[in-house]
């Protein structure tokens, strides 16, 4: 082996530069938009290729660029050898539109989502969902960012040009095997990245920066600041512009979370800041402190021993370099109109109960419950009334912090344990954390689109969580076409398949009238029978196929898809 000047000069500057410049993902605006979704391969390491799947590319997806009003018509095409969806992670779009779970793209298809950008300006994201594999798909490498602009944010002076004052910033930790492949799902995420690069740098000129924060990662949740422990200032959540920038020198963000800060490096020219997660503040109970659950003995497989989990970790590294032209230097006083929704609007309260499926002290390597049942894809689990104003309470009873998110709306946090919430968070939201024993509340409003075939999902962001079944989805209805006090009914239904008998196990009493079979274009069918016994129910007499039976009453609603052999 040689050993020259040389290779001491590089180790050197990389201890020095850090390793590789930040990935500044392409951009793409206007009217049409096409997406390939694509097998790929990328240098993590440098020499070592990892096979990926990338938007447009290897990795990552290129940042959407789109103006509030804006019509936008879509093309994703699925380039991959394998079945996937892309959501738009916070947007206001129709059911069809949202790219969840029942939205698929098979291997070699296409998808034409179209819709208006009714969005305040922030930063969003997209990436996919498909049922049990949204981990593998995003950790793998599909995701990339959206930012919105409206007239409010283009009238204040904030740095907006992209990749000179305002950057991206996608943070994720992933897991790589020894071949540095990628592995997910997985607890060992023990390489972070912001942007797909490992030890990253960037040349931040000395003036104001503008950085657009996405928690990208499976699991991790990261408490960002700076080495010089400097105070920056948040100017919006995940859905708008805060009413005025919160100052701070730490913010958590989880995974799904986003948040735009301001920097102001003016006048520090030639100095370097790293840009870093202080996990070792973050209290037990979340993933990434010492202890992911909030008992010191409960253990998670594959959690440690992990120089990540609680310990301070360089995310990147800013050197400062000279100011750009025209440099914004001060920080705006004020940002946007935000007007929460007044709580005694609201006209439904939900409560929503996180658990673990098996109690003790194992229970972070089971699965998690939302009110006591798993995802079901055939159940619809909240129906709610086109229009209504609700507020959504939810309290966590298992070891480890949940981020909650939910599509089609942004909503305001109420409170956290009755407090008020940081000024973090005193803005449009749609992930919120739920830390273990804490009760969250929010308000929002389900208006614009009603009456989808196509369900809404609400779920944890701890990817593996989602994937292993703590989601439920939720349809908007017109109010007369529903009562609106649907709660999750869980009905025993069996067999299915069936070879033209079932039988419903109920709870309580259901009037004939309330069940309904319909086929898969969504005729109704009258051939059947019933036959009612001891609170069970007996439909017979179903010809061969799939069908979707449904039954509605004031407490309960069941969508199940039914296959007659
Ligand atoms: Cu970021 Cu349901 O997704
Ligand atoms: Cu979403
Ligand atoms: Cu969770």
């Amino acid at each position: 082996m040689k050993f020259s000047l040389l290779t001491i000069l590089i180790v050197t500057a990389q201890i020095l530069y850090g390793q590789s410049p930040l990935l500044i993902p392409s951009t793409i605006s206007g009217s049409t938009i096409e997406l390939n979704l694509q097998n790929g391969t990328y240098e993590f390491y440098n020499g070592k290729v990892t096979t990926t799947m990338g938007a447009n590319g290897d990795i990552l997806g290129p940042t959407l660029l789109l103006n509030q009003g804006d019509f936008v018509n879509f093309t994703i095409n699925n380039q991959l050898s394998e079945t996937t969806t892309i959501h738009w992670h916070g947007l206001h779009v129709s059911a069809e539109n949202d790219g969840g779970p029942h939205t698929t793209i098979a291997a070699g298809a296409a998808w034409n989502p179209s819709f208006t950008i009714l969005d305040k300006a922030a930063t969003y994201w997209y990436h996919p969902h498909l049922h049990e594999k949204t981990n593998e798909h995003v950790s793998k490498g599909i995701a990339g960012l959206i930012i919105i602009t409206d007239d409010e944010e283009a009238a204040l002076a904030l740095p907006r040009t992209y990749g000179v004052d305002d950057f991206p910033m996608v943070m994720q930790t992933k897991d790589f095997d020894a071949n540095y492949q990628i592995v997910a799902p997985s607890n060992a995420d023990d390489v972070a990245m912001v942007n797909a690069t490992i030890d990253p740098y960037l040349d931040a000129p000395a003036q104001v920066i503008r950085i657009r924060l996405l928690n990208g990662s499976s699991q991790r949740v990261f408490n960002v600041g700076l080495s010089n422990d400097q105070a920056f200032y948040q100017i919006a959540s995940d859905g708008g512009l805060l009413a005025t920038p919160n100052q701070t020198t730490r913010l958590l963000l989880s995974p799904g979370e986003r948040a735009e800060i301001l920097v102001n490096f003016t006048g520090e020219e030639g100095s370097t800041v790293y840009l870093k997660s202080y996990a070792s503040e973050l209290p037990n109970g979340i993933y990434g402190a010492t202890n992911p659950g909030n008992n010191a003995s409960m253990t998670l497989d594959g959690y440690n021993p992990n120089p990540l989990n609680g310990a301070d970790f360089n995310l990147l590294q800013f050197n400062v370099v000279a100011q750009t032209a025209s440099p914004i230097t001060s920080i705006p006083t004020t940002l946007a109109v935000v007007t929460p929704i007044e709580e005694s609007t609201s006209n439904k309260t939900r409560t929503l109960t996180f658990s673990p499926a098996t109690m003790g002290m194992d229970q972070l390597n089971g699965d998690f419950l939302i009110n006591d049942v798993s995802f079901d894809m055939d159940v619809i689990n909240i129906s709610v009334p086109f229009e209504n104003v609700e507020i959504w309470e939810l309290t966590n009873q298992s070891a480890i912090a949940h981020p909650f998110h939910i599509h089609d709306v942004q909503f305001y946090v109420l409170s956290r344990n009755g407090n008020t919430p940081p000024a973090s968070e005193q803005g449009r939201k749609d992930v919120v954390f739920v830390k273990p024993q804490e009760t969250v509340r929010f308000i929002t409003v389900f208006e614009t689109f009603t009456d989808s075939p196509v369900p809404y999902m609400y779920h944890c962001h701890l990817l593996t969580h989602e994937d292993r079944g703590m989601m439920g989805q939720f349809t908007v209805n017109t109010p007369l076409a529903v009562a609106d006090n649907y709660l999750l009914h869980t009905a025993n239904i069996y067999p299915n398949p069936t070879t033209g008998t079932i039988n419903l196990n109920l709870e309580e009493q259901i009037d004939p009238n309330n069940i309904k079979i319909y086929d898969q274009t969504g005729k109704e069918l009258k051939q059947f029978g019933l036959k009612f016994l001891n609170g069970q129910v007996q439909i017979y007499g179903l010809p061969k196929g799939l069908f979707v039976l449904k039954i509605q009453t004031k407490d309960v609603f069941i969508s199940k898809k039914i296959i007659v052999e």
